[in-house]
């Protein structure tokens, strides 16, 4: 089955990533939701301010402490990575931890930053170990033991880079090492966001893409099939707005947003068929679990870190699966959304 789906939290394609450009927030006044977050930044950031204008042109430029951001995709970890670079008045650079692949990306990545720039790494997870030990000294002091030759002739030259901040992004804080962790500052998670920021996000984003404002009823069927997703809210609301333009003369309302995501799969929940298949795959083939994701996924014929990434999360948040020591189990209210008889058996606890 075809992972690219309507309702998945990462950009499908390129054009679609420079139309979500244009609706991300560009200032921190400007962004709708994870409240105390934002607080945090904007106090963070004031602070790295004011202390910067107290000092002169000769004094090293202040930076902002390096800030840790985990939770699942699609939540705005890059945005706020921009809108923290822009509110500083300094420059981001963007990178992942699998293209860091040895120490010398890293070492490039970091002698390119001017004082007070931001690095951005994402899926700093897969970051590898070897470049893990280069990033420490670098965070800390802001210099970078490089090790040359080797044997007898083996020494150490000591590389100095500006002071910066970095920002790492993870949709997987469980697999950071408790070094890495220790060295951020501000290590906040990203919750999803509620149906009434949603709603705000698709009203400021329809008036960005010139579309009459939807009225409160059709918000809010729109914001409740987003699985609290920012990028899924605005993907659904281009898709409405297309539906809307051929077949009903631009009018939105609850109907025709209904019509036009079932059109595309998606029920009132947001779930699509990927979704779907994964809980009665779980549910017929293994009598409702619990089963390993591998087995799952093999079943599926679907890649494991996909639907432990993309489709578990917000399965899991809606209480349809519960993850325990044993495996994936559908839950009772699972069984309901799909029309399918309780499995008698349900978790004891959900611990995963
Ligand atoms: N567009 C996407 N995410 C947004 C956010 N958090 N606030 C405002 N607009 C957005």
């Amino acid at each position: 089955m075809s992972t690219e789906r309507l309702i998945s939290s990462t950009p499908i394609t390129e054009v679609e990533d420079q139309t979500n450009w244009a609706l991300r927030p560009q200032s921190l006044d400007e962004y709708i939701g994870q409240a105390e977050l934002i607080e945090r930044v904007l106090i963070a950031v004031q602070a790295v301010q004011a202390r910067q204008e107290a000092k002169d042109d000769t004094q090293p430029r202040e930076h902002l402490e390096h800030v840790l951001l985990h939770g699942p995709p699609g939540l705005g970890k890059t945005t706020l990575a921009h809108v923290i670079a822009t509110e500083l008045g300094t420059n981001l650079h963007v990178t992942s931890g699998p293209a860091l692949a040895r120490g010398t990306d890293l070492v490039a990545a970091l002698t390119r930053l001017a004082p007070g720039d931001v690095l951005f790494i994402d899926e700093i997870h897969r970051l590898p170990i070897a470049v893990e030990e280069f990033i420490y000294p670098a965070m800390e002091d802001f210099k970078i033991d490089v090790c040359l030759d080797t044997g007898l002739n083996a020494r150490t030259v000591q590389i100095k880079c500006a002071p910066f901040t970095l920002l790492g992004a993870t949709t997987r804080a469980g697999l950071l090492s408790s070094p890495m962790r220790s060295r951020f500052g501000l290590v906040h998670h990203l919750k999803y966001y509620s149906d009434d920021d949603l709603m705000h996000i698709i009203q400021r984003s329809s008036r960005l893409l010139q579309i009459p404002t939807p009225d409160h009823d059709t918000l809010g069927s729109i914001a409740s099939r987003s699985r609290g997703t920012p990028r899924i809210a605005n993907r659904l609301l281009r898709r409405i707005r297309d539906y809307a333009q051929v077949r009903h003369n631009n009018e939105i309302n609850p109907q025709i947003v209904d019509d036009a995501l079932n059109l595309e799969g998606i029920d009132h929940l947001g779930l699509d068929e990927l979704d779907r298949s994964y809980l009665t795959t779980i549910y017929k083939v293994f009598n409702g679990g619990p089963a390993g994701l591998e087995a799952i996924s093999a079943t599926m014929n679907e890649d494991s870190g996909t639907l432990e990434d993309v489709v578990e999360p917000y399965l899991l948040q809606i209480g349809f699966l519960a993850r325990t020591k044993r495996g994936r189990q559908i839950t009772s209210k699972g069984c309901q959304h799909l029309g399918l008889k309780p499995i008698s058996s349900e978790p004891i606890t959900s611990t995963l």
